[in-house]
């Protein structure tokens, strides 16, 4: 049983980036380490040493501007007014920016950016935070109260986690994740010396959430700590699922009958693909279950300027909605929020804009929605191609992309690459990825860092390359594959 996982990603000042990952056994044996040197191959072909490729293709990192996506116009012309104020003169910008941005300075201290804010956030845009999930939720009530400004949605998810890890031994929180995970979950737990408790997502069932599953694990956990909370991430990253109406419920009722505190991260929102796939927040449901329930179960749900059609992870923008926390425990939650001052504010501009976009009948909105539509279809599209390709590769299955922005395949890797990937002290799907960036200069996240079942082999890929590129990156992983079935067959 893993209890330490802690995944790292460094940059050096050489450019390098470097992801570090370690997991150790209960027992203390079986210790293993990773550490990719994801950029060198990048930098070799920069200084002109010799590869079996010109370009490293990066698909890595949920980062979409880094991949060549452009900004939504509208946001940047808002947080460009907030910043430089003087521009509120120019002809240059719409008449619905310069309202938006007017707004927001009248939130900020002295009328400025610059200025440090309430530690919960800027009131006005708390407020339009709680509007737009009133409107998101079918008019679900949302009270500004709730809402908490942050710094990024992993500022929010380590902050919430902090609030609720306590006691020592048997007693010692312990957080369910699902596995495969997003690492910033293991990496808290980690830093919070707090417990973490695997449930498996169902690969063979396009990584559904199965309650039984849970239940198994919550009861399994319940003999060495004391499972208080249970993160969902929907839509899924790395898995891509998006979380039906009916497994949303079940895992409302577990959460009630197990006092159980819910994390709902669902900053992909806005990433739903597939025919018939809907995002459904866990707080719509939640209300629609009845007052035992929404009065009752405690949940945060966390969103972020960083994925959807915006793509803007360096503003470090987030919010987060908490129900039915104690007030004491709020009280609590408000003191450490200060220790930290406020979060960035220009990030609080940026997910005003998120949350407060042009409507129909303001200037700017047939660009914003021509804009926004115009990535989440290309990433529609690109999640089907992915798809498609990967399926039609030997030794390679890979579940619906039905939102987020990731394809999570599972490979084969035939014993001889398993031994002498332990030969060099890897992981085997390390050794794979790391094959697959000497040889073809492709960079992709082996499925070992996210944790999968023990035996299978995964990595995880963004669709965030433009098509062009995508096509030739999905060609070359074929050729790839192909190849080290051979060469290990
Ligand atoms: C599931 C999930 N949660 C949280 C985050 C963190 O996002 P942010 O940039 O808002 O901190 C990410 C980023 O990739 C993510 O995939």
């Amino acid at each position: 049983m893993m209890i330490i996982h802690l995944h790292l990603k460094t940059k050096g000042s050489d450019g390098i980036s470097t992801e570090f990952g370690t997991s150790r056994d209960l027992d203390g044996t079986n210790d293993i380490s990773y550490n990719i040197t994801y950029n060198k191959p990048d930098t070799d072909v920069k200084k002109g040493i010799k590869k079996p490729f010109t370009e490293v293709i990066k698909a890595n990192i949920g980062d979409a501007h880094a991949m060549g996506q452009r900004p939504i116009t509208f946001l940047r012309q808002v947080v460009a007014l907030c910043t430089y104020p003087n521009l509120l003169d120019s002809p240059s910008f719409p008449e619905d920016a310069k309202k938006r941005a007017r707004r927001i300075l009248q939130g900020c201290g002295g009328n400025s950016l610059g200025s440090y804010s309430a530690s919960q956030g800027i009131n006005c845009i708390r407020e339009d935070v709680a509007s737009y999930i009133e409107r998101r939720d079918g008019g679900v009530p949302a009270d500004p109260d709730n809402i908490y400004l942050t710094t990024g949605a992993s500022d929010g998810i380590a902050t919430i986690l902090k609030i609720l890890v306590s006691g020592g031994g048997k007693s010692r929180t312990g957080v369910m994740i699902p596995i495969p995970q997003y690492p910033l979950y293991s990496a808290v737990i980690s830093e919070l010396d707090a417990i973490q408790v695997n449930y498996y997502l169902d690969e063979e069932n396009c990584w559904a959430l199965d309650v039984n599953e849970l239940r198994r694990s919550l009861n399994e956990a319940k003999t060495y700590c004391n499972p208080k909370v249970l993160c969902i991430i929907n839509p899924g990253n790395p898995t891509g699922q998006v979380q039906n109406r009916k497994c949303i419920e079940d895992v409302i009722h577990f959460a009630w009958e197990e006092k159980l505190f819910l994390l709902a991260d669902e900053v992909y929102q806005d990433n739903v693909y597939s025919e018939g796939c809907q995002f459904h927040s866990f707080k719509k449901i939640l209300y629609e279950m009845g007052p035992e329930y929404y009065n009752n179960v405690e949940l945060a749900s966390f969103h972020s300027t960083s994925k959807g059609y915006m793509g803007e992870c360096g503003y470090r923008g987030g919010y987060m909605e908490v129900l039915n926390l104690h007030p004491e425990i709020k009280g609590q939650l408000v003191k450490l929020l200060s220790v930290r001052l406020c979060p960035p504010v220009s990030g609080q501009a940026a997910m005003d804009i998120v949350v407060n976009p042009p409507v129909p009948g303001e200037e700017s909105y047939s660009q914003f929605i021509k804009e926004k539509e115009s990535v989440l279809n290309n990433l529609a599209k690109k999640a089907k191609l992915t798809e498609d390709m990967f399926n039609k590769v030997p030794g390679v299955h890979c579940n619906p992309l039905q939102g987020a922005m990731y394809a999570f395949p599972r490979i084969f890797i035939p014993s001889k690459a398993i031994e002498e990937a332990k030969a060099h002290k890897m992981a085997p799907d390390m050794f794979y990825c790391m094959k697959l960036l000497e040889e073809t200069g492709i960079c992709v996240v082996p499925g070992s860092g996210f944790g999968q079942r023990e035996g299978s082999y995964h990595f995880r890929m963004t669709i965030l390359p433009p098509v062009e590129k995508l096509k030739i990156l999905l060609e070359k992983v074929k050729d790839f594959h192909i190849k080290f079935l051979e060469k290990y067959a």
